[in-house]
């Protein structure tokens, strides 16, 4: 069952000033963002094959409670009234993720037709709605029989990945409001392959920083495949980024600062905006780049999708952030500011396409109480983070929206179900969806910005007329 919003406008919570929302009332929309892996369950239905994280998940030891997810919110099944939450709560858009071993279930070989209908009729029936969707091609769900063949730690997977990134994008390309090949590659390259945190689990750097250029790579043939196919919908990358700061002006802390930053953004948007990879004394490894990768890397994107959750903070002597403003259920420090630094830093380092924040939010020890759920602090949190996007706005740097992560409670990868994230509560026994207050004050958010965006274009054409 599922609960839609719908009382009438009330404050769930102080909504940003007016000048951040004049600044985002136009050309600008508002969304929520979700991954397949983390909603859909439905693991074994339609054709789809087992990917790295349902083995990795199953693997005992490798997350919280060994939660996997088999059922997760089940999506898979219940993608309808899902459909109808996110219109009650009257976003423009929806960003979502195409599980890749439900549309070919060992990443290669033939389509799995079920697969293709499902992310055809979601597409269908958001557009129905007035939905944009926004689609991302890899959100961490790699085929499981691609890593029995070295995964992408293997130059292959790059083509393989063109392969699939061409045929859903022939399928839905034409229906779509964006098509992103990537979410955040650092993570499937440092956690999935230095760290083992994340599916495939490996421990060895070398083999991350190989899997990094691969991903680059594979971003890289997919765009040069989905416009040679004459792909209609702007087409784009997505990041994990962060400011970084120095704990101190001490040169040690400086330094890190700079490795940190150099290895978390510059690793990627040097790449994909200059066409070679950064340069820091930090840097040390690189990985093995064949003639001509580079040219593929840098072709221009549509847009560029940037998540922010926390800055990095550097202390060579491990002195803690201050965190002045508490941290998130995950341990994530609050920093808004860094978002606007971030922002206006990458404005003034590369010549960038727009850019779309696609995934922005805070885990919080959420509780359901006579069917409520007072969550203040994700209101804050979204709230601070929306004044430091108007401030970037403001100062020159092109946005054009901003996708709250996530609709949903869901499998929060390592953490398994114990991270709450959504807008909306889930009952993983029940699965009821209950919006959270959150919900109620993005809506009302999303409103007042409307009713300003319309109110200033009225105030134009008047003047016009004068
Ligand atoms: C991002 C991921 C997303 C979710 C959030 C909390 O790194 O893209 O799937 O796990 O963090």
């Amino acid at each position: 069952m599922t609960l839609l919003l719908n009382d009438t406008l009330t404050r769930h919570g102080p909504l940003p000033s007016a000048g951040t929302l004049a600044t985002l009332s136009k050309n600008f929309i508002w969304g929520v963002a979700t991954s397949a892996y983390q909603i859909e369950g439905g693991a074994n239905a339609g054709g789809r094959g087992p990917s790295i994280w349902d083995t990795f998940a199953h693997t005992p030891g490798k997350t919280r409670n060994g939660d996997h997810g088999d059922i997760a919110c089940d999506h898979f099944h219940r993608w309808p009234q899902d459909l109808e939450l996110i219109r009650s709560l009257e976003v423009d858009a929806y960003r979502f993720s195409v599980a890749w071993p439900r549309v070919q279930a060992t990443g290669a070989g033939p389509w799995n037709a079920q697969g293709l209908d499902f992310y055809d009729r979601l597409v269908d029936r958001l557009l129905s709605r007035g939905l944009q969707p926004h689609l991302t091609l890899y959100h961490w769900d790699l085929p499981q029989a691609l890593q029995e063949t070295g995964g992408w730690a293997n130059r292959d997977t790059a083509f393989r990945f063109a392969t699939y990134a061409e045929a859903v994008a022939r399928r839905l390309g034409d229906r779509v409001a964006s098509i992103a090949t990537h979410n955040e590659p650092w993570c499937t390259a440092v956690l999935g392959h230095q760290t083992g945190q994340f599916a495939p689990g490996f421990r060895d750097e070398a083999m991350a920083v190989q899997v990094s250029h691969h991903l680059l790579l594979s971003h890289g043939l997919a765009m040069q495949a989905m416009r040679a196919a004459g792909v209609q919908a702007p087409l784009g990358i997505v990041l994990n980024h962060s400011s970084a700061s120095p704990a101190s002006k001490d040169p040690a802390d400086v330094a890190l600062a700079s490795k940190l930053y150099a290895g978390f953004v510059r690793w990627y948007m040097d790449p994909l905006f200059l066409g070679h990879y950064p340069q820091d004394p930090g840097l040390t490894i690189y990985p093995d780049v064949r003639t001509g990768d580079m040219e593929l890397i840098r072709a221009p994107m549509d847009f560029l999708g940037v998540n922010y959750y926390m800055r990095l903070w550097a202390s060579a002597s491990n002195v803690p952030a201050p965190m002045p403003m508490g941290a998130t259920d995950m341990g994530w420090e609050i920093y808004p500011d860094g978002l606007r630094q971030l922002l206006t830093d990458l404005h003034r380092d590369y010549r960038l396409p727009p850019i779309y924040i696609t995934e922005n939010g805070m885990a919080e020890a959420d509780r359901l109480q006579d069917g409520k759920v007072h969550d203040p602090r994700r209101i804050e949190f979204v709230r601070t983070h929306l004044e430091a996007i108007a401030q970037a706005r403001d100062a020159g740097v092109d946005i054009r929206g901003y996708f709250y992560w996530s609709l949903l409670d869901n499998y929060e990868w390592d953490s398994g179900y114990t991270k709450r994230f959504g807008l909306v509560h889930v009952d993983y026994e029940t699965q009821l969806r209950t919006p959270k207050d959150s919900a109620y004050w993005y809506r009302d958010l999303i409103r007042t910005a409307r009713a300003m965006a319309t109110q200033t274009t009225e105030e134009e054409a008047q003047l016009w007329q004068l």
